[in-house]
């Protein structure tokens, strides 16, 4: 099974948006996607879909956001939301797209990146508990769930603080 990844663009909007809703089974990420693009944040080439030929079978978004202290703010990047098609996962898409994902942001120059999901799922590429850091959630969320990685040795070492999220981010 040939999986190809890269950025989305105008064609894709309406796969996207199908593919979030029949993955998570209701509407919110995929309308989450549809608003965030407005955003003046969002960055295209940070929302990578997953195609077996021409048909889009995963997506993932990286999203620029916050962490803030008391006296400072860092950049960071939200991993969410995540997708594959029901019929085509645990064949390794939502891997190939954390993994790719991941090194594109890297490349970018990014130095971390957050997510809020499954703790089997992402420890397997280094995430760990963001508590670790000291970086705490703005809302209340399972300790295993809510993780950090650093792209960059040390990047999340000397900082500490709560990551905020846009607007947007209170449908999800
Ligand atoms: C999560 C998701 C994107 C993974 O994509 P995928 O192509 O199935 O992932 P892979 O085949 O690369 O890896 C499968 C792994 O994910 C794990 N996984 C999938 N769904 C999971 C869940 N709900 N809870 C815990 N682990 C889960 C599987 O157990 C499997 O682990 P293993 O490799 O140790 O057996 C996909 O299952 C999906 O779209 N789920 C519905 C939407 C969702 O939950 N998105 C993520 C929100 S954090």
């Amino acid at each position: 099974m040939k999986i190809t990844i890269r950025p989305e663009n105008k064609n894709d909007y309406k796969n996207i948006s199908l593919i979030n809703d029949m993955a998570f089974g209701q509407e919110n990420e995929g309308l989450f996607v549809e608003k965030i693009r407005s955003n003046k944040k969002f960055q295209s080439n940070l929302s990578l879909v997953a195609c077996m030929g021409n048909e889009i079978v995963g997506h993932i978004l990286f999203f620029p956001i916050e962490i803030i202290s008391e006296t400072n703010q860092f950049e960071t990047l939200a991993l969410a939301p995540m997708s594959v098609i029901p019929e085509l996962q645990e064949l390794g898409i939502g891997s190939q797209l954390v993994e790719k994902g991941l090194a594109k942001a890297k490349k970018m120059g990014y130095t971390s990146v957050i997510v809020l999901g499954h703790a089997k799922f992402y420890t397997k590429f280094g995430f760990t508990p963001a508590s670790q850091f000291n970086i705490s959630s703005s809302f209340k969320v399972p300790d295993e769930n809510f993780m950090a990685l650093e792209l960059k040795k040390e990047a999340l070492q000397k900082l500490s603080g709560c990551v905020s999220y846009p607007k947007e981010f209170d449908e999800l």
